[in-house]
């Protein structure tokens, strides 16, 4: 147990009659503190604060026990067979596709789940079977994660042309001019545009007109909704992006393994698969040269399936569903928007802040993740793994770093192009992380994030205050 909050709990009582009466919808969520007792009775337990959401989501109890349950009372079998334990599986696979469609309100005639690893597993199979030729383009915005990033290098072998675009200072949103002429005068040969709903460096929720708009010009479109989904409803069926990526670990904690891409059936149809495997035809043959790929679905999914842990996540989307998103949502963005006011009046007694934040300032266009670095009195910034560190003594679960998002860092942390390609250019062919830190001395190599979900509390986003209040007026030099 962590002996730094008993003094911080004195006012806990205080802080959350005062919050109640400043956020008074959130008694509306009530019930969320009796699945936190139910189903996540072991972060108290074990008196965890968990601050990582967007890292991974926690599983609830019940989930654990109705797939235990499952296994317990069902033989299954490799899937795909006409054999009992087979058929038995193929169906609660088929099930759990339906089931993924349902939630996501995707007609079955516009959309596929084909199941993947994780979010970046089904990026990768976008990638690289994506139609990318020397007429096309691939365009995103700075702010991705690096499995987005990776795309690239499918579209730089192809010859495609590759275009970013700049996310800008304060709020940390794609120029709109510049978004906007890009899209406007998309290559002959098509192009891929990618942008996540909400950003994995910052918690800024992306405007999800930019689909319709691209789509209206040709673009095919890639949501990455891997760190929107957990806290937010996304609706298919108005929101009509050509490929979505997402990993079920990040909604509902288990299983970890098992991700999806969402596929707009003629989206689908246009990726051009660079090899089959097992599972993927419906006939190959050695003496004849020649495969034929399954249509739909099947046609992506290589080898066997995850097929023990899938139904697994059928009792996951229904655990979310019976908690409802809806409510999740408002919850954690109650707490966002007081815990963002608590911290943005940190301050030092000579006047600067504690902390700079990044993004907006309040919870207008952002999702319930935080991310921000720690000043002293004298503007010098705390290395965040000092944050981590000192964090985890409180037994804190945060995430330091960038996130795997570095275009989201270069711009919120002021890293120049020039700056970063002579860094690349003295470090060929290797680059450590401690090379990176190095060379942009006196500039912070990362940030500390913050992100609430279905299990998060007052006491939470309370004690986190607590815990970064014990830096005001402190040095950096006090800590080394
Ligand atoms: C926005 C976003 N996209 C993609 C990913 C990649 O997810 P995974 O590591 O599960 O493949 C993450 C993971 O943090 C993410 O936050």
């Amino acid at each position: 147990m962590s002996d730094l909050w008993p003094k911080c709990d004195t006012e806990l009582e205080e802080m959350r009659d005062a919050f109640f009466e400043s956020h008074p919808d959130y008694r509306e969520t009530d019930s969320l503190d009796r699945i936190r007792e139910r189903e996540f009775g072991r972060l108290d337990a074990s008196k965890q604060i968990y601050l990582d959401f967007t890292g991974g989501g926690l599983y609830a109890l019940s989930q654990v026990e109705a797939h235990k349950a499952l296994l317990s009372e069902h033989v299954f079998g490799n899937p795909h067979s006409s054999n009992p334990s087979s058929k038995r599986i193929t169906l609660l696979v088929e099930e759990t596709r339906k089931k993924i469609l349902k939630y996501f309100n995707a007609g079955e005639e516009e959309y596929v789940a084909v199941f993947t690893p994780n979010a970046s597993g089904a990026l990768k199979m976008v990638g690289e079977a994506y139609p990318f030729s020397g007429e096309t383009a691939y365009l995103l915005t700075f702010d991705n994660h690096n499995s987005v990033n990776g795309i690239r290098e499918f579209a730089r072998s192809k010859g495609s042309e590759i275009v970013y675009v700049p996310i800008t200072l304060p709020d940390l949103h794609p120029d709109r001019r510049i978004l906007k002429e890009k899209l406007d005068s998309r290559p002959k040969g098509g192009g891929l545009f990618a942008f996540p709903a909400q950003s994995n460096f910052s918690g800024v929720q992306h405007d999800l007109e930019w689909i319709p708009y691209a789509r209206e010009r040709g673009w095919d479109v890639i949501l990455d909704a891997a760190a929107f989904v957990p806290t937010n409803i996304l609706d298919l069926s108005v929101w009509k992006p050509d490929f979505v990526p997402l990993s079920f670990y990040k909604m509902f904690g288990y299983p970890t393994g098992i991700g999806c891409l969402l596929a707009r059936r003629d989206a689908l149809k246009k990726l051009h698969r660079p090899w089959f495997a097992g599972g993927t035809i419906t006939a190959a043959s050695v003496q004849g040269d020649t495969y034929y790929l399954a249509e739909g679905a099947e046609g992506f999914e290589d080898g066997t399936l995850n097929y023990l842990s899938l139904p697994a996540v059928k009792i996951g989307l229904d655990f979310l569903e019976s908690v409802d998103v809806r409510m999740i949502h408002r919850r954690v963005m109650e707490l966002t928007d007081w815990l963002l006011v608590q911290l943005v009046s940190l301050k030092h007694d000579n006047g600067p802040p504690l902390l700079r934040i990044y993004g907006p300032l309040s919870v207008e266009n952002r999702g319930a993740a935080l991310t921000m670095n720690f000043f002293d009195p004298d503007g010098q910034f705390f290395d965040h793994r000092l944050i981590e560190r000192a964090a985890s003594r409180w037994n804190i679960s945060l995430r330091t770093g960038c996130f795997c998002n570095p275009g989201g860092r270069e711009i919120a942390l002021e890293l120049s192009e020039s700056e970063l390609i002579t860094c690349f250019a003295h470090a060929k062919p290797r680059l450590t992380m401690e090379d990176f830190r190095h060379c942009v001395d006196g500039k912070s190599s990362g940030a500390v994030r913050i992100s609430l979900g279905l299990a998060s509390n007052f006491t939470d986003v309370y004690r986190f205050l607590c815990f970064a209040r014990q830096f005001v007026n402190r040095t950096v030099s006090d800590f080394t």
